[in-house]
């Protein structure tokens, strides 16, 4: 098999730099927000052990196989998977996955955008001292009121996206690499210091009772697909971006070592983050269960009631806000690569029409939340929830699956069998990895359309 040297977008001079910028994509708001109150309501720690595993035996394979395909063909997801698919003597319809995988980014985007406006919104209130001494009750309708206001979320929200699409027009090099060096740096040190302030002033014990308590009994179906869903979404799999991440790698790069310290980032990330979180929450008496108000309503008024909490709450949505910007780059990063070298357009003019996209389906979001909330989907679902259903837990492991099943039954695979756990990668996708991804679609699907 051919390999091709370079890709038309650059590459990455060296290794760290991939490192940085795929971690960066991998921590995000799903390490931040979404990990600790999910594994608030799922039981702690047996929920924790168990999305390591669905993390080690899906999330890495599929992890390696998005990456392996990009760095094999140093293409964007449809001219790479149209590549590889010729190669394998197989139909040419195989490229769809890379097109599905590349929509799925611009969709998740859509919604991930107002998420991350939320938190600029927060970060900006926290410096005006809008949580000093708030209730949860003052905080609860603070964030109602701002749902029930479209044009407040929106301010934020293309500010937001506006960031997003100055980094990806700056290129691979200057643009996604530079974000890497820059803000998961900066996201480490904003993580350490809430630790730190976490520490001396919250509920330690608490926090680690909390997430650590092995609760076996909160564990059913449920939470197994919550798991694998969120392992998808948490590496940043089934979205084509680590296929075009895997293209701006440097040549000789282990694959293996690379994904597995990227995963194991991610995971420790979204664990610190818990223990940066709840400790707070509970030294203020606050419930945990909160769901996805936790990071919106509990977490506020705890800062906002203990000392320096303006100063620690600005810092805390920063650090949402650098770590939503480094992952939405990788949204977004795929398609503009596919429009750049299939289409032929230029690199800013591809991310304008993206981002103009993008800003358009965001508003269907925004508006489910007010003038839109009686509109209900499948599932008596808003639009915001409908997407993140239809992402998440159907197109994710939709191409996740694809690709499993394309690399392990149908790639020409000779080249590799020299490699460093190759027969272990291959046995896990063909027998592990597409069967469990396969469950959970199927269970998915039955739950939401039949
Ligand atoms: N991994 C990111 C998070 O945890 C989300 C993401 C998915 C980012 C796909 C880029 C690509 O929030």
């Amino acid at each position: 098999m051919k390999r091709l040297a370079s890709s038309d977008q650059g590459m990455w001079r060296r290794q760290i730099t991939f490192l940085l910028a795929s971690s960066g994509s991998a921590i995000g708001l799903g390490n931040i927000w979404k990990f600790p109150y999910i594994a608030g309501e799922n039981g702690g720690g047996a929920f924790i052990l168990m999305y390591m595993l669905c993390i080690l035996l899906v999330g890495v394979p599929i992890y390696m196989a998005e990456t392996v395909i990009g760095h094999e063909t140093r293409r964007n997801p449809v001219s790479a998977m149209s590549i590889l698919a010729k190669q394998a003597n197989c139909s040419q319809r195989w490229r769809w996955v890379g097109g599905i995988a590349c929509l799925t980014g611009i969709i998740v985007l859509s919604y991930f955008t107002v998420v991350a406006g939320w938190g600029l919104h927060y970060l900006v209130s926290a410096f005006e001292g809008a949580f000093q001494n708030e209730s949860s009750l003052a905080m609860r309708s603070t964030f109602i009121d701002l749902l029930s206001d479209p044009v407040a979320m929106l301010r934020y929200q293309t500010l937001f996206l506006m960031a997003v699409m100055l980094v990806v027009a700056m290129g691979v090099r200057a643009g996604l690499g530079v974000a890497g060096h820059v803000l998961v740096p900066l996201m480490l040190l904003a993580l350490g210091l809430l630790i730190a302030y976490s520490h001396s002033l919250g509920d330690m014990t608490a926090a680690f009772d909390f997430m650590f308590s092995f609760n076996v009994d909160a564990l059913n179906w449920n939470s197994f697909l919550v798991a694998l869903g969120h392992a998808f979404f948490s590496l940043s799999i089934g979205m084509g971006a680590m296929m075009a991440y895997g293209a701006y790698m440097p040549k000789r790069t282990s694959i293996p070592a690379m994904v597995f310290t990227v995963a194991s980032i991610d995971v420790l990330f979204a664990m610190f983050a818990g223990l940066a979180i709840f400790p707070i929450v509970f030294a203020n008496g606050l419930a945990a269960g909160e769901g996805p108000g936790l990071m919106f309503i509990s977490l506020p008024v705890a800062f906002g009631n203990m000392l320096y909490g303006n100063f620690m709450g600005a810092l805390f949505f920063a650090l949402v806000v650098l770590a939503a910007l480094s992952s939405a780059v990788a949204l977004l990063e795929p398609a503009v690569a596919w429009l750049n070298e299939r289409r032929g357009l230029p690199r800013p003019l591809a991310v304008l029409l993206l981002g103009a996209f993008v800003w358009l389906l965001s508003l269907m979001s925004m508006f489910s939340f007010n003038a839109l909330n009686h509109v209900k989907v499948v599932s008596d679902l808003t639009i915001f929830e409908a997407l993140d259903v239809l992402s998440a837990n159907i197109l994710l492991p939709g191409v996740g699956l694809a690709l499993a099943f394309f690399i392990a039954w149908r790639m020409d695979l000779r080249k590799f069998a020299e490699r460093p756990f190759f027969g272990l990668w291959i046995w896990l996708l063909r027998y592990v990895t597409a069967p469990a991804v396969l469950l959970i679609l199927l269970s998915t699907l039955m739950q939401h359309v039949v």
